[in-house]
């Protein structure tokens, strides 16, 4: 008998609405009649679903497509695909146009819902296909998706941005900010709590500004029937507003901790970074969720070595680091995107000083971490169980509700419910206990 099955592989780079991205390729590739396979050299169809937000994210992501010319055969017909943000720069598509001759289709983020016509196009027609962003901006809903957990789901409230920091290239490859429906919204959650999901992630570039009232969206959603965590990420400072802390407060339902990037600590910077908040919003902002909520666990992204940061702007940075005293914070070089207002900047701070700067702000936030986590162990908190581990000492991965991973020690079968575990030790990046 001859073998008909086609299989189909998606490799997904960045954020989590990329991940989300690759469950509405991946359900549209079942759709087909298409096999999800994770071996690239099995497949009939390999997706590269890409991320632009640094050089380093492109250049790894270049070079892995690269690769991917190895899995074609003489004998067979086999598609590459290459999409997500990367495929929204017109100076990467030449790129990909002149370099990278295996690439068969190219389609930016907005285009997604186009994917099984592209698909198409691109088993039939002997060219290559290059699509551009038709800047319609459309909320297409119903695509299918195959979510790569039972236990974790992502769930897109909303999509683009509008907020044009002057660094960041989302803007330009995701184009205008658009809220899905309330009741789009609803109703995707209530399945997914109906399906069994444990821990439900809304996600958007900036969550916190969801067109109907973001506050609001969080109490409906905790008021659906359930044992079940909501997340949310990633938030803007500039909306965390007092009724969103007050919502979250409200809502038991509702993790305890929150993603709020500051990005610098110096007002100048953060007035050319075009972010609508100061040090000092920010700082009361964070204590005031804090007086609400004690046991919040606070997040934070930073970047150092923007165009012009100086020595002075820089102690702003680890002086907001030490008041802060964020759980985790990730710590990034600014990177020079194309399109974006920065990239016109001179940038100022030499390759040595900004690796200077970067491990030693990487050397503050650990210790503060460290302490952070030192002070969970001899406690039992409750965690859900949401992954299993390849060590043996740690067969399980767990989450607790403000976010922090632990290592569990424990029965299989616990996996995908709620435990209590005991925290036997920790280190800056994560807990380890036993269930
Ligand atoms: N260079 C470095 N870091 C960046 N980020 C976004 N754009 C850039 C850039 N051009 C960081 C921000 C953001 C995180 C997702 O990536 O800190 O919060
Ligand atoms: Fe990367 Fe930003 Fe695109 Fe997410 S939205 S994949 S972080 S560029």
């Amino acid at each position: 008998m001859i073998n008909t099955k086609q299989f189909a592989y998606v490799d997904t780079y960045g954020c989590q609405l990329n991940e989300s991205d690759s469950e509405k390729l991946r359900g549209m590739l079942i759709e087909m009649g298409y096999e999800i396979t994770y071996d690239e050299f099995e497949a009939d169809v390999a997706i590269v679903n890409t991320c632009a937000i640094r050089q380093n994210a492109e250049n790894r992501v270049l070079g892995n497509v690269g690769e991917l010319v190895h899995i074609k055969t003489p004998r067979k017909k086999k598609i590459i695909v290459f999409c997500g943000c990367l495929a929204g720069i017109p100076e990467t598509v030449e790129k990909i146009r002149e370099s990278y001759e295996h690439v068969n289709l190219v389609f930016p983020p907005n285009e997604i819902h186009r994917f099984p016509e592209l698909l198409e196009r691109a088993k039939t027609e002997r060219k290559r296909v290059f699509i551009e962003d038709s800047k319609e901006y459309k909320i297409v809903e119903d695509i299918p998706k195959h979510r790569d957990s039972t236990i974790k789901a992502w769930l897109p409230i909303m999509y683009g941005c509008d907020n044009f920091c002057s660094y960041c290239i989302v803007p330009y490859v995701r184009g205008r900010e658009r809220s899905r429906d309330k009741e789009a919204i609803l109703a995707e959650a209530k399945s997914l709590v109906e399906a069994g999901y444990k821990d439900i992630t809304l996600l958007g570039q900036n969550v916190n500004s969801w067109g109907g009232g973001f506050p609001n969206l969080l109490k409906d959603i905790n008021a659906i029937p359930g044992e079940f965590l909501i997340r949310f990420m990633t938030s803007h400072p500039k909306d965390a507003s007092k009724k969103l802390f007050q919502a979250m407060a409200e809502s038991e339902k509702v993790a305890r901790h929150i993603h709020l990037p500051f990005q610098s600590g110096s007002d100048r910077i953060l007035k050319l970074m075009n972010r609508g908040y100061t040090r000092a919003e920010y700082l009361d902002k964070i204590a005031y969720a804090r007086e609400l909520m004690p046991e919040l666990v606070i997040t934070s992204d930073v970047i150092i070595g923007y165009p012009g940061e100086t020595e002075e702007d820089y102690n702003d940075t680890l002086k907001l680091v030490e008041a802060a005293q964020f759980e985790a914070m990730f710590t990034f070089i600014y990177s020079k995107r194309p399109m974006t207002p920065a990239a016109k900047l001179n940038d100022t701070v030499s390759a040595e000083e900004k690796q200077k700067r970067f491990e030693n702000l990487v050397t503050i936030q650990n210790e503060i971490s460290e302490k952070k986590h030192e002070a969970y162990i001899g406690k039992t908190i409750r965690v859900l169980v949401d992954g299993e581990a390849k060590g043996e000492l740690y067969p399980l991965k767990a989450r607790t509700n403000g976010g922090r991973l632990v290592h569990v020690v424990g029965d299989l079968s616990i996996y995908g419910s709620f435990v209590d575990a005991k925290i036997t030790h920790s280190n800056n990046w994560a807990l380890f206990g036993e269930a």
